[in-house]
């Protein structure tokens, strides 16, 4: 574990007003009409559902029309059934693929086929903790709460058709940690559709060498246009899909996600049964994932039906879910801190002695600031030392590499997108959240 020496960083010291104004410029650079791009070098030419939760989160320490702005936008594009897309296309004219014309779906908005993160209801209780709440603001904030339930029933009626407690995902862009090799062994039972044909724009912006490989997009595209084939049916899709995955990561945000969703329900006086039912069964299930052998937890593939051991740092999103089975937060926790013990920059994705670690391509092994960002808010409150010491080594790495998409876990030398959104974002919550939970 690197060396870290421990300042006050609540104090505004004129370093802090001169980074804090910085980090607000990268946001307010890269705002649109109602809602933010990852980043402003095109790479990312649309609105990505779990960045805009982090944005808004950033914009509530200085604008929260803003931050509430994020979030309406992105509930404008919520499908009739409850879905809220991974991507909402506001601009129809980017180089961007897969475009609008290519998934060919939504409602109200193009946008794409499949689902992110599901981390609104976190950021919307976040931001609401912070604040008191205006007469003139009830009824919009009551308007979000009942379309964030909605999309939560969705997930839980159509990717936990089975009712175990756990849902899927059935594309790894639904992660959002694409090219991850928790994804390696099911990617690879997927047979590339005959004759692709179609021109990937994310290279031509970014260095290739930090990108996915070209096997992975064909990949990707083939799940894509499967979906695309049987209409985006979240019924028959479950079943049908060529990738379907229970991930640690993705339950462990959408347990943490239901929990305060319960909390805002509760507050605000909606019916939230079907939610805490489905909390009880998910804090049970969820360690079902957990391999007591080798003090982890693993991913489980349903459509090969096998268990998918990768040391990545999204299986420690757990913590996040604050489960009640303190013997295994401990075990878990004592894991963490061997998770990349020998290098200098926390946490890098994959664990760096694992064979499929890459330094610098995007999911492979690099730093990422939302997870070092979700694994401090879950460890707060278990390990305080531990999450102080998370808080200050990313600060730290953005202080000396500036507002990057991710970074090298050996030299913190940042690749990707500049101007990011969400390291902006979340950037400002480590540095100005005085609240403990
Ligand atoms: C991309 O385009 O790389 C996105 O991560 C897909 O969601």
């Amino acid at each position: 574990m690197p060396n870290i020496q421990f300042t006050d960083i609540h104090n505004s010291t004129a370093s802090n007003k001169v980074i804090i104004e910085k980090a607000k410029k990268v946001l307010l650079g890269n705002k649109k009409n109602g809602f933010t791009l990852p980043t402003n070098n095109k790479l990312y030419p649309a609105q990505w559902n779990w960045d805009s939760g982090f944005i808004a989160l950033g914009y509530s320490y200085f604008n929260i029309k803003y931050a509430f702005d994020e979030i309406s936008t992105l509930l404008k594009g919520q499908w009739k059934d409850g879905m809220i897309p991974h991507i909402l296309f506001h601009d129809l004219n980017t180089n961007y693929y897969p475009n609008h014309t290519v998934w060919n779906c939504g409602n109200k908005i193009h946008s794409s086929g499949i689902t992110q993160p599901p981390i609104l209801a976190i950021m919307l209780k976040k931001i609401l903790d912070k604040k008191t709440i205006e007469n003139s603001e009830v009824f919009k904030i009551k308007s979000m709460i009942k379309k964030i339930k909605k999309y939560h029933e969705w997930l839980i009626k159509y990717r936990d058709p089975k009712k175990t407690g756990l849902v899927s995902i059935l594309h790894p862009w639904e992660s959002g940690y694409d090219n991850s090799p928790l994804w390696d062994y099911s990617m690879k039972e997927i047979k590339i559709e005959k004759n692709l044909k179609y021109k990937r724009g994310d290279n031509k912006v970014i260095n290739p060498e930090y990108r996915p490989l070209d096997d992975d997009y064909d990949r990707y595209v083939t799940i894509k246009n499967h979906l695309r084939k049987n209409k985006y049916n979240p019924k028959s899709l479950y079943d049908k899909s060529m990738f379907n995955v229970v991930d640690v990561g993705f339950n462990s945000i959408f347990l943490k996600a239901n929990k305060d969703l319960l909390k805002l329900l509760k507050k605000f006086n909606f019916e939230h049964k079907n939610i805490q039912k489905f909390i009880l069964k998910s804090e049970n299930q969820i360690t079902k994932l957990y391999n007591k052998k080798k003090g982890v937890f693993t991913n489980y593939d349903l459509k090969n039906k096998k268990e998918i051991s990768v040391p990545s740092i999204t299986n420690y999103f757990i913590l996040f879910a604050d489960l009640k089975n303190q013997f295994i937060n401990k075990k878990i926790i004592k894991n963490l801190k061997k998770h990349n013990k020998e290098k200098r920059y926390l946490f890098s994705s994959i664990k760096p002695n694992y064979n499929k670690f890459e330094e610098k391509r995007y999911w492979r092994g690099p730093v990422w600031i939302n997870c070092n960002w979700i694994i401090y808010q879950g460890l707060k409150n278990k390990d305080k030392k531990f999450a102080d010491k998370i808080k200050e080594t990313t600060i730290n790495l953005i202080r000396k590499s500036g507002f990057y998409e991710y970074y090298s876990c050996k030299t913190g030398k940042a690749f990707g997108a500049s101007n990011f959104s969400w390291t902006a974002s979340l950037f400002l919550d480590l540095l100005l959240d005085k609240q403990q939970r």
